[in-house]
């Protein structure tokens, strides 16, 4: 930590303060962004507390799509995007437009949406899910006939694990899709001891390589327990940070290094500290579009 971070961090914390704000960290973000969290988790983890907070303003160190899901459950709160342009490519891959067009080529499908997505394509689906519980959503479902939208690698893990007929949209993450098989090959290689822990949102050839197959937060939760001293990770590089923090007992290996999302790293102390004077970078969802997203996403916490 420079002093100047350390002098930034001082003021975001005195106008935190000020302004009744609480500050929601994502598990990927940079180390000293994690130094001024209120809480850092996953998607899901991030959802409830925006949902719950009595905090007036919420500062979201994520991605877009994270902080308009906070806007949708927390209408009445202030939802700050410290960097407005961090938006996330797989979100991008649907438009609601595209979307109500397949909607009406499936009939009786049920429409499960990933909560990377916009609020406009949240409000056309049946549920929300995020990658810690599309898995237990999908099963939970009375209909077998599965439309998931965007991320066909999430879904087809979570095909693999419910059995259910399901239609993919062909999104996916760039930087997840950026690890390889013969990654995993080569690190397994050269640490046989180790373990791998992919996110859902890697290639299925890579999840069904991995020992576990987790959230950003599960893989926290996984490697207190894992009996090896190694782990090997294939999601963002970034998330070595909050591993290492959290289990310092254990060696985290990232599968490939250059596998960063960038737009989460557009997030700074600099620009935090801006957003919270100004108040700029608020995201809102109103209208029909909030209250019709609400429901899905309401409909995925309700699974408890
Ligand atoms: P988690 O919900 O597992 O934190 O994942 C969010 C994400 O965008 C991963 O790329
Ligand atoms: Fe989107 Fe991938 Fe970045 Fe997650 S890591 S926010 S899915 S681009």
């Amino acid at each position: 930590m420079t002093l100047k971070q350390l002098e930034i961090i001082g003021r975001i914390e005195k106008l935190k303060k000020e302004r009744n704000a609480v500050i929601l960290v994502h598990n990927y973000q940079n180390p000293e962004i994690h130094q001024v969290a209120d809480f850092v988790g996953d998607s899901l983890e991030l959802s409830r507390l925006a949902a719950s907070t009595p905090a007036e303003v919420i500062v979201f160190c994520g991605v877009h799509f994270m902080a308009e899901t906070a806007s949708i459950l927390s209408p009445q709160k202030v939802v700050l995007l410290p960097a407005p342009d961090a938006g996330c490519p797989m979100a991008d891959m649907v438009t609601a437009e595209e979307l109500e067009k397949r909607k009406a080529e499936l009939p009786g499908y049920t429409v499960v949406t990933y909560i990377n997505s916009s609020a406009g394509v949240k409000a056309l689906s049946d549920i929300c899910c995020t990658s810690a519980n599309a898995v237990k959503i999908v099963n939970n479902l009375k209909s077998e006939d599965i439309l998931f939208v965007p991320d066909q690698y999430l879904g087809s893990y979570v095909q693999s694990k419910t059995g259910k007929n399901m239609l993919f949209w062909p999104g996916y993450c760039p930087v997840h899709a950026m690890i390889l098989p013969e990654h995993i090959t080569r690190l397994r290689q050269e640490h046989p001891e180790a373990v791998v822990i992919a996110h859902p949102e890697c290639r299925p050839e890579v999840s069904n390589m991995a020992d576990a197959v987790e959230s950003t937060s599960g893989m926290i939760r996984y490697a207190r327990e894992a009996k090896a001293e190694k782990i090997i990770l294939a999601t963002d590089a970034g998330m070595i940070y909050p591993l290492q923090k959290e289990v310092p007992s254990r060696v985290f290996i990232p599968a490939l290094k250059q596998a960063r999302c960038e737009n989460m790293q557009l997030i700074s102390l600099d620009k935090m500290l801006t957003s919270l004077q100004e108040m700029s970078g608020e995201v809102k969802v109103t209208g029909e579009t909030r209250e019709r997203a609400y429901r899905a996403v309401e409909r995925m916490l309700e699974f408890g």
